[in-house]
């Protein structure tokens, strides 16, 4: 049987069973004590990161389109005690009283915005957020050429998690359909229950390298680093993500 679309992403206990990757957050913590605070995050999710920046004292505020997500992460930073603002919003189209020092787009979450009117939204938006000196971050992921010439109908493994509400083990695999001219990538995840099968399609945007670059250039933005992995080595050939700090660039 195949139930309600997306249902399994926004669920914020199936979120935080999948997620439970921890590479990233040092790093995060890291660009944090660097560039410091207020931080903003956007597309915070279930706070997977926001809450143990927030747990080492700093002030941050966590913004997201899901109600539902953002439900899942107020319930756990209360009871870890944790004041932090959760956010209810479009990072397209924001306007908090306030400026941060560091503002950052982790976990590819940018690849959500699908168009370059929208990304350029989101930078407009950012630039009136930041601080004179601030730090804006973004991660991408660096293209697989591989990946976008897959053969739509084969279905590829993805990942296994526990099931957060029973006790099997879920299998994601997933077809990819890359959509060339407009650089979209059409997937489809298909989750493997014990009695049913959950389906979620969506759309990604693919951003290349140098168009990354381009846009930030052109958008006010001065890129200072560009890493290709969390532990902070240069973007190379072979890097798997875009990790990129800039700061915006003055008139
Ligand atoms: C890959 S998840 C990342 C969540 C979290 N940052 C993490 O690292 O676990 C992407 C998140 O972006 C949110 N999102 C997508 N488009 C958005 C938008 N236009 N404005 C705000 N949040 C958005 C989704 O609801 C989702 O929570």
């Amino acid at each position: 049987m195949v139930s309600e679309k997306s249902r399994i992403y926004f669920d914020g206990k199936h979120y935080d069973a999948w997620t439970e990757r921890e590479i990233d957050i040092p790093f995060y913590k890291k660009q944090v004590k660097k560039y410091g605070e207020p931080v903003l995050e956007l597309g915070c999710g279930t706070g997977r990161i926001t809450i143990p920046i927030a747990r080492d004292g700093h002030k941050i505020i966590g913004l997201d389109l899901s109600e539902k997500l953002l439900k899942r992460a107020k319930e756990k930073s209360k009871k870890d005690d944790l004041n932090i603002d959760w956010i209810i919003g479009d990072m397209r189209d924001f306007s908090l009283d306030k400026r941060f020092n560091l503002i950052f787009i982790p976990f590819n979450t940018i690849h959500h915005i699908l168009t370059l009117e929208d990304m350029e939204k989101v930078l407009e938006n950012v630039k009136e957020h930041l601080e004179p000196n601030g730090r804006f971050m973004v991660e991408l992921f660096n293209p697989d050429l591989d990946i976008l010439n897959r053969d739509p109908k084969e279905e590829h493994e993805v990942l296994e998690y526990k099931n957060p509400d029973g006790d099997e083990e879920i299998k994601v695999t997933e077809t990819t359909d890359y959509e060339k001219a407009k650089q979209l990538m059409h997937l489809t995840w298909f989750y493997e229950l014990d009695d049913e099968m959950v389906e979620r399609e969506w759309t990604i945007r693919v951003w290349f390298p140098k168009e990354v670059n381009a846009i930030l250039k052109y958008n006010g933005f001065k890129i200072e680093k560009k890493y290709g992995d969390f532990d902070e080595s240069t973007f190379t050939n072979n890097s798997g993500q875009q990790i990129i700090v800039c700061e915006k660039r003055q008139r």
